[in-house]
């Protein structure tokens, strides 16, 4: 089945909430994001249920103002109203997903509840109708994993985290740091004046066979360093461009060395990278480098689609809808849904 119509998607799972309209497969008739950043930075992270109330605040509005931006589109002329379902903090989730079933249900068409990682997976291939067989390297806040992807719609994982994400990582060890929220940013923007090799900082799960990851041995590594060295503040100052290096190193050397082997062991030469962690600058200059050597393609989403938005939740919709698939009203929504 070709779905054509526009499809309206709402992402309210964490701090960001957004609404998009996808023209399918690939034209974008407008995208909107409204951060809660500001607001959880000053608790230095999430807050569930700030996160839910500023969700409510700001759904209608950008639903109305998404309706207004994609002007030539009347709400009658929807194909579906597609919402992330999960994994994600469970009173956002409800925002984002009661919003858009009350949608569909007002306008009488189809809804669908759409994984959150399907999205990020998808990303660096928006557009596309159909989805190459390649390896999927998610890095986000909330997830790390290894993922064969055969098509839409058809995964297998092949390793993830046991602890903390690699964004989570970058963010703790940011905090640490007395770094900003979100820290993976500000790290990456340290780092690029730093040594990376002058703080040899763990580096988890690298013996052969391994496809998961583990960061918070690196974070404890990180505390324990701080404690030992007591930096005056004008030496930590002068350092610190080198502790960022050295920290974003550990983690980005990971995470490379694992996609290499994963993509050698599935004999896959299509690597896509995807999740806020994929705006990391060293993550992308050693994959390209990686990459460029082994003679593998190489797929990272544009900016605007790395980090959390309703473009990609729309996108991975479409290859369900023209599958013919739909969920009913009463369908929940799932805090810990796999991939
Ligand atoms: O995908 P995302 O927007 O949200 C989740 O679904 O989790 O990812 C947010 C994460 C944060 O941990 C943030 O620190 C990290 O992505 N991040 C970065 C960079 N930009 C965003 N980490 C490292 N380097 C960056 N340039
Ligand atoms: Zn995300």
């Amino acid at each position: 089945m070709n779905f054509s119509k526009p499809i309206l998607a709402i992402e309210s799972s964490c701090d960001e909430t957004a609404v998009a309209i996808l023209q399918p497969p690939g034209k974008l008739l407008c995208s909107l994001v409204a951060s809660q950043m500001e607001i959880h930075a000053r608790f230095g992270g999430v807050v569930p249920e700030v996160a839910s109330r500023n969700h409510l605040l700001a759904i209608k509005p950008l639903f109305e103002g998404a309706l207004s931006e994609a002007y030539m589109i009347k709400p009658e002329e929807l194909g579906a109203v597609v919402a992330t379902a999960g994994p994600g903090l469970a009173p956002a989730l409800l925002v984002g997903a009661s919003f858009a079933k009350g949608v569909a249900l007002g306008l009488n068409i189809p809804y669908l509840a759409v994984n959150h990682l399907e999205g990020h997976l998808l990303s660096p291939f928006f557009g596309s109708e159909k989805i190459p067989h390649h390896l999927a390297l998610l890095v986000s806040g909330g997830h790390t994993q290894l993922t064969e992807v055969m098509s839409a719609g058809k995964y297998r994982l092949l390793g993830s985290t046991t602890d903390d994400a690699a964004g989570e990582a970058f963010d703790k060890i940011a905090k640490l740091l007395g770094l900003s929220y979100p820290g993976g940013i500000e790290i990456d923007r340290l780092a690029r004046q730093g040594d990376p090799h002058r703080y040899p900082f763990p580096k988890a799960f690298l013996e052969k066979g391994n496809l998961n990851f583990s960061f918070s041995g690196l974070k404890t590594s990180v505390r324990y360093f701080l404690e030992k060295e007591n930096f005056s503040e004008k030496e930590f100052r002068k350092n610190l461009p080198d502790i960022c290096a050295s920290v974003q190193e550990a983690i980005v050397g990971v995470l490379v060395e694992k996609v290499s082997r994963a993509a050698e062991q599935q004999d896959l030469d299509i690597i896509g990278v995807s999740g806020g962690v994929a705006c990391n600058s060293a993550l992308r200059a050693q994959l390209e480098k990686l990459c460029q050597k082994k003679r593998w393609q190489l797929y990272f989403p544009p900016a605007s689609l790395a980090t959390d938005n309703a473009v990609m939740i729309a996108f991975a919709a479409m290859h369900h809808l023209q599958d013919g698939e739909q969920n009913s009203i009463s369908q929940e929504i799932i805090p810990q849904w796999k991939i």
